[in-house]
């Protein structure tokens, strides 16, 4: 961004930066692990470009910074501003509605004030930083207005999101209040990325029944002659990073020792989610719970390691479930557990990559349980780092990866029954027919990563039809 003006901007909730405070009280930023920061960041480098978003600190104003040759422009966020634009309209709001309001969504006028006000926020400072046809890729539920609000401010600018969660049927999304300034938010974009093509239809239904815009299959016809693009793009993982590390001494020493540490049980269970209500946790530990004291598995061969990343910690609903799976997990320990055997090992923190990936290849059954996930990338993250094609996958078919990953023991997790059959069958499978399995799981997540996610998206994003200019911008 030398002239001060960036060629390609990622607007985004959060910075792709973490900030570490060291023993001494300095502070310094470190990369988020996410994959979507792995996919971006060469393309960032390239293009001088930057990166919008808020560093995670309420009431902090931070000036513009630059971090392993990207540029971060930090966007405040005051503490009432967390309170009703992140933890209420963000995530108490659109989070339970858009995944099928496993969750009661609550609506609240003001919340929905701060979300306007910080959509703007955010679009102010893209329209600043952004050089002449610039290209802007918006992303996620946050950010819903933005793409409109852009335009208004920088029509030339060429603009993408993507909603990384599930996008809702229209007769949940109706219940939304703002339901049309939404739709309306992101008709501002030439490009909308879900990741499934089922959301894109639900979007284009909406846009015709609720915004009267004519439209045909994938695309919306406004007034003004512009044409918006409603397309899926399953998201994926830096799958060969990951495989990579799996693969280091350290990770298979340390896959050892887990299981050492735990008593070298023939089986061991995994499941690693952030602590949310959409994950289902509840549902998996209680067939994990009713396997053992219906003697179907010994306490003595099998553990389940459920790690649980703390998340929204203020918000009402993760509060709940936060006491609720400390109960769930004290009793099933409490009924069925013996000194020195717990049948599950909680840890309510959140682990660097390394311990992750060495957790993967410890693992004989990972469990992945939501009862609506967008993509859900932790199935993916297991499958790239068993190159050695050992292990099962038990995937809810309520994750988005459900449809790329149809190998997988796939399950309907608000069956218990069948979510118990389902576990007894990944472990006593042939080893085999596991091995069949996550090899043609892998040549999908292999060769569908984070990178070509991207380049499709940014592809599809240059080649829109622009009705003012003659040829298309190269991105
Ligand atoms: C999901 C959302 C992201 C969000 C992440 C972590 O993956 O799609 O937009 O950043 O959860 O949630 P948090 O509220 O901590 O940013």
């Amino acid at each position: 961004m030398a002239s001060g003006l960036a060629e390609f901007v990622v607007i985004a909730n959060r910075l792709p930066v973490d900030r570490i405070t060291g023993p001494d009280g300095e502070t310094t930023w470190r990369k988020s692990p996410g994959g979507l920061v792995t996919a971006l960041e060469p393309v960032i480098r390239r293009k001088g470009g930057a990166w919008i978003g808020w560093h995670g600190a309420a009431g902090e104003k931070l000036r513009p910074f630059e971090h392993e040759g990207m540029n971060l422009v930090p966007v405040p966020l005051s503490e009432e501003e967390v309170e009703e634009y992140y933890e209420g309209f963000s995530n108490a709001t659109l989070w339970p509605l858009y995944h099928d309001v496993v969750a009661p969504p609550e609506f609240h006028r003001e919340w929905w004030d701060a979300y306007v006000r910080v959509n703007q926020r955010f679009a102010q400072k893209a329209a600043k930083i952004a050089k002449k046809n610039a290209v802007v890729w918006v992303q996620d539920y946050q950010l819903q207005l933005v793409p409109t609000m852009l335009r208004e401010l920088r029509p030339d600018l060429r603009i993408g999101f993507f909603l990384h969660i599930p996008f809702p049927p229209t007769e949940l999304f109706q219940q939304l209040p703002w339901r049309r300034q939404i739709l309306e938010g992101l008709l501002g974009a030439d490009l909308v990325g879900f990741q499934m093509p089922g959301a894109a239809q639900n979007f284009i239904r909406l846009v015709r029944q609720r915004v009267g815009h004519k439209t045909h299959r994938d695309t919306v016809y406004l007034p003004d002659g512009r044409t918006v693009l409603a397309q899926a793009y399953p998201i994926s993982i830096d799958a060969a990073g990951f495989e990579e590390l799996a693969r280091t001494p350290e990770v298979i020493a340390r896959a050892a020792e887990i299981r050492e540490s735990l008593g070298n049980p023939k089986v061991v269970l995994l499941g690693i989610d952030r602590l949310d209500y959409t994950k289902g946790l509840r549902q998996r530990l209680r067939a994990f719970g009713e396997l053992i004291t219906e003697g179907a598995l010994d306490v003595d061969d099998a553990v389940f390691i459920q790690v649980a990343t703390p998340s929204r910690e203020r918000v009402g609903q993760y509060i709940l479930l936060r006491d609720d799976i400390n109960r769930l997990v004290g009793r099933i320990n409490g009924d069925v557990g013996r000194i020195g055997q717990q049948p599950v090992t909680y840890l309510h923190a959140s682990y660097p990559r390394e311990e992750m990936a060495a957790l993967y290849r410890a693992a004989d059954v990972m469990v992945v349980t939501p009862l609506r996930d967008g993509m859900n990338l932790v199935a993916k993250e297991y499958v790239a780092c068993r190159y050695d094609e050992k292990g099962a996958l038990v995937l809810s078919e309520f994750a988005g990866a459900a449809s790329e990953l149809k190998s997988a023991y796939q399950v309907n997790p608000h069956d218990i029954n069948g979510m118990k059959q389902m576990l007894l069958a990944a472990i006593n499978a042939d080893p085999r027919e596991n091995a069949r399995r996550m090899k043609a799981m892998r040549r999908q997540v292999m060769e569908n990563d984070i990178d070509l996610w991207a380049a499709n998206f940014l592809r599809e994003l240059n080649a829109v039809r622009d009705p003012h200019a003659k040829n298309p911008r190269p991105v």
